[in-house]
């Protein structure tokens, strides 16, 4: 089906006018919710939430003015959902980064109005034609975002297979800032971390809250506890809060890495930070044939 058609057939199922709209960004088709408690904008491509603003604040989420919407390219910024690999694939050159999910489209199977003013959007996404280059294991992928005064997106997998599998994911949120240098992240004193920027180095404890001068990439182990992300700037403080993750991985590009990203602006890395709630490096989740598992992330202002 046309992107044209797609898109109104969409707006002729699930549409609920002025709270619920689907609109095109680049070639792209993204759902527009418009709530009481907040707003959000979630693409079919990547089943991708894109912004998240609780009502009378200002968006959580950062989006590049590059990025792309195209077709087997990802969406920079917002939340892109890396599975069932994280980073470069370990043994296919031609693999995309971060999986394949974030670059599938997916299709909507529910979308509604809860009583107490919340909405629930479900996506979902099969083995394909795209996904079987890269993995033949057979899996059923549902994303539910959960748009109230928090945002909670929960990533359910599932092994509908007879031959069990292993991957790696993340809920790799980009939160937007006021300035990288002045903010701060809470809650992983004493986690230990792997730094792979600047070369890699295992091992490592953070000590204290973690702030930013240098390009950063980080995988802090074995931890489920919140973050949050203390911005002077914009007087706020966001809580990121998971469940089903044992790592946790905090990313900014910096000046260099930026510049080498052509779907990112030069300066954009000021104003950006990535906390991302991922199951990933030693920490892998293995799936018997029947079995699931549910990684969710909740992001929430205070
Ligand atoms: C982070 C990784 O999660 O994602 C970084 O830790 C990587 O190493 C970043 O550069 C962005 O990846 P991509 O594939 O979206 O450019």
């Amino acid at each position: 089906m046309d992107m044209k058609r797609k898109l109104e057939s969409l707006n002729e199922f699930f549409r609920i006018p002025g709270e619920l709209e689907f609109e095109l960004r680049g070639s792209q088709i993204f759902a527009k919710i418009s709530g009481s408690l907040s707003s959000a904008e979630i693409c079919l491509h990547g089943a991708h939430v894109m912004s998240f603003v609780p009502r009378g604040g200002r968006d959580l989420l950062w989006l590049s003015s590059k990025s792309w919407f195209e077709k087997e390219k990802p969406i920079r910024g917002g939340i892109p959902v890396c599975w069932p690999w994280f980073g470069p694939h370990s043994s296919l050159k031609d693999a995309p980064s971060h999986g394949f999910a974030r670059i599938s489209e997916w299709n909507l199977k529910s979308a509604e109005c809860l009583p107490d003013g919340s909405y629930a959007l479900v996506f979902s996404l099969s083995p394909n034609d795209f996904s079987e280059k890269f993995w033949n294991f057979q899996f059923s992928l549902e994303l539910k975002a959960l748009i109230s005064s928090k945002l909670r997106v929960e990533l359910n997998c599932r092994n509908i297979g007879d031959k069990s599998f292993e991957f790696s994911a993340a809920l790799h949120s980009y939160f937007s800032v006021s300035d990288i240098s002045k903010v701060q992240i809470g809650g992983l004193d004493g986690v230990s971390y792997t730094e792979t920027a600047g070369g890699a180095s295992d091992d490592l404890i953070q000590n204290g809250a973690i702030s930013f001068s240098a390009e950063t990439d980080r995988v802090y182990r074995d931890s489920e506890a919140d973050c949050v992300i203390r911005d002077p700037g914009f007087k706020r403080a966001i809580r990121v809060a998971k469940s089903g993750s044992r790592s946790t991985v905090v990313w900014n590009p910096w000046i260099a890495k930026s510049a080498r990203m052509p779907d990112f602006g030069d300066d954009e890395y000021l104003g950006m930070l990535c906390i991302e709630a991922a199951n990933c490096g030693r920490d892998i989740v293995r799936l018997e044939p029947g079995q699931s598992h549910c990684l969710a992330t909740i992001l929430s202002a205070e």
